[in-house]
Formats: C-alpha cells, structure tokens, sequence
C-alpha cells in the first residue's frame, strides 16, 4: 500500500492523454458487467464458488466458506494507515489494535487453510511488527520477503520509504509445494567466467551474457502500475502482477485453488487466471471488482505478464532483449501469447 496523501483523487478518465492505458469503464460496461459479481448472501455454506469475484465485507464471506480448499492464500490487508478505499477509509489505529484486527480475519482464513497450503501477506514496516506477532501464533513463518517500491513521496525529515514487505508463511514447514525453478530471475552477467573456454553457468545469445539465479528475499526487478502499463487502474494500492506472479508461480501447482480475501483491482485473480490456477476473490467495493472482471474477460485475448515472458523472470529494463528472445525462440507455454510491442517508455522498463 502506497503512502499517498489519503484524499488524492484518481486521475480523470476523460482528457487522459491517449497513451494512457488506465482501465476504464463505461456505465453500459458497469451494467453488463454487475450481475458476474456473487454477493456475500450469495454464497452459500460449505459450497466452493470457484472462479466468483464475491462482493461483500471479507469478515461476513469468511465464515460462509468451506474449510480447508484454499491451497494458497495472498492477502493484501489495508496497511495501518488512514487511506480511502473508494468511499470507505480505513482508519489508522494503535498496533495493537492493528495487530487484533489482523488476528480476526486470520483465524477465519486459516480454518479455509488445506493442511500443506501457503501464504503470503503484504505489509510496510509501519505493520510489518504486528504482522510477525500475528503470523507466528498460528503458523510457521518461512521468510520475509522485501521489495523495492519505487514510487511515494520524498521526504523533508526522514529517509523516504521505498520498500514493502511480504511474510510467507506455511501451514507445514515438512510438507509444502515450492517450485524455485518457476521463479528464477535472468540477470546480466558482468564478469562473465569461463571454464576451457566454455561460459561457466551463464549463457552468450546476441542479446548478451544472462545467468538465471535464485530468487532471494530481496525483490528489485518490480514496478509499481502506471498509466502507460495495461494493467493499471485506479485503485490507491494495486500491486504489480509480476510481483503476484512470482508468488503464485512458487507456492501452487497448476489447477491449485487461491484465494485473496481483500481482492482490490483483482490482481490475485488475474494472475491466477493468466497462469492456469483457480481462484476465488472478496472485495467489499463494488467498483473495485468491476474493473477485475474487466481485466479477468481481457486475461482471455492477452495473458502475458510484463517482465514475465517464456517462463522466466527479467529484470528491468530489458523488454528489448525479452523481444527478441521471444522472436529468436518459442515459447514453452504456447497458450501465453508472446509480448507485445509497447511504447519507448515500456521499453525502458520492462
Ligand atoms: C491493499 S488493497 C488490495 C489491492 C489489491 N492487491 C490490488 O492489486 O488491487 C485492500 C483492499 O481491501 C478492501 N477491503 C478493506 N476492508 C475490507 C473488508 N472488510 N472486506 C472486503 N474488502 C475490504 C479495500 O477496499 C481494498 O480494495
């Protein structure tokens, strides 16, 4: 979650400049779409509602679902600050209240918890505290992951905050799915090492020297949506669909079932589609989830992942070179529509 000034308006859909790729709906948009939504009396106890974007309070949805479907859990709460979400505000409070509203919801979710399943919850350092206290009472902390987040403001008396965090956690730490391969990261090699002449663990192509490397805690090969990104809309504190990605990729298996009980712009349930898992989503704004279906009917003509391409994580700036391999090599997963041309701006990041 960003630390945005709370009552910063979203930009206007009309007069945006026409590179601007913000999602957008029309109210003939709004309408058709409206009756997809589930609402929470909707759901009926001990069913599953596969695929359903649920609107409604996540602390009335939580009890009217089965227990033990879910085999990954991506939660991105509000943080402990004051931010508007559409036109309710969350409000920030004492830790310790944070920390007690943190616990409520996750006692419910981890009774939807399959024995072996995974999760991973977002935080900044304001909530990180309360999150561990929270988190280790009820299951086995494996990391804490920190990402870079390029954007916010600077500061006149503070360093300005440019990280967040994500705490993975597993219900089993003897018995739980983690694919490393999936999520390796291809990186620029700057000294390039050779054996007999021979690359050492590196590859030469013509568009340079990679090695593919293990992913670490630290996550710097992320960008924060904005408007020239297809995948941006005007929710305050969307997250990066890489970022989603990286997780998903690593903790379920093709098939498995995820769900995000604060679901926002539906990034969990986009990535989740594009990637071929099931899911289910609850968000308490009606708007928010209207964009997600939206960007869920688009994930059927466009499934790529900026800065994810042939099934592998690049690091910034190199959407060239993501060109061309894709044009030099097919893709592995030929459902994944290869990368599309974009703008120079794309081209510098991606
Ligand atoms: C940090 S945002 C999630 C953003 C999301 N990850 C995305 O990429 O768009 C948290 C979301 O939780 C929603 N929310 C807050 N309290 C809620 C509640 N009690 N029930 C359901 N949704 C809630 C807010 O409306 C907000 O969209």
């Amino acid at each position: 979650m960003s630390p945005d000034p709370i009552d910063a308006p979203p930009a206007p859909a009309k007069g945006r400049a026409p590179n601007n790729r913000t999602l957008t709906l029309s109210d003939a948009e709004r309408a058709a779409l409206r009756p997809r939504l589930l609402r929470s009396e909707e759901v009926s106890c001990g069913k599953v509602p596969e695929g359903a974007l649920i609107c409604g309070d996540t602390f009335d949805v939580l009890p009217r679902l089965p227990a033990g479907f879910v085999d990954l859990l991506i939660v991105d709460p509000p943080y402990n600050l004051t931010k508007k979400f559409g036109p309710e505000t969350f409000r920030e409070r004492a830790s310790s209240d944070y920390e007690s509203w943190l616990e409520s919801w996750l006692t419910e979710s981890k009774r939807l918890l399959a024995p072996q399943a995974s999760l991973y919850v977002c935080g900044d350092w304001r909530s990180s505290g309360s999150l561990q206290r929270c988190l280790e009472r009820h299951f086995h902390i494996q990391n804490r992951i920190t990402w870079e987040r390029e954007k916010g403001r600077g500061a006149m008396r503070n360093f300005k905050n440019a990280s967040e965090d994500i705490w993975f956690c597993t219900m089993n730490p003897e018995a739980y799915y983690f694919d490393v391969e999936s999520v390796k990261l291809r990186r620029r090699v700057l000294a390039p090492y050779r054996e007999g002449g021979q690359p050492k663990d590196w590859e030469e192509t013509p568009e340079g020297n990679h090695r593919l490397t293990h992913p670490s805690n630290l996550w710097t090969d992320l960008t924060v949506p904005f408007w020239s990104m297809p995948e941006n809309t005007d929710h305050p504190t969307q997250k990066p669909e890489k970022l989603i990605a990286k997780l998903i990729l690593a903790s379920s298996r093709k098939g498995g079932m995820v769900l995000d009980p604060f679901l926002g712009s539906g990034t969990t349930a986009v990535v989740a589609k594009k990637l071929g898992r099931r899911f289910v989503g609850i968000e308490r704004e009606e708007e928010y989830l209207l964009w997600a279906l939206k960007r869920l009917d688009r994930a059927d003509e466009d499934a790529t992942i900026q800065g994810y391409q042939n099934s592998v994580f690049w690091e910034r700036n190199t959407l060239r070179e993501q060109t061309q391999e894709s044009a030099d090599r097919p893709s592995p997963e030929p459902s994944v529509p290869q990368v599309r041309d974009s703008d120079a701006l794309q081209r510098r990041l991606f």
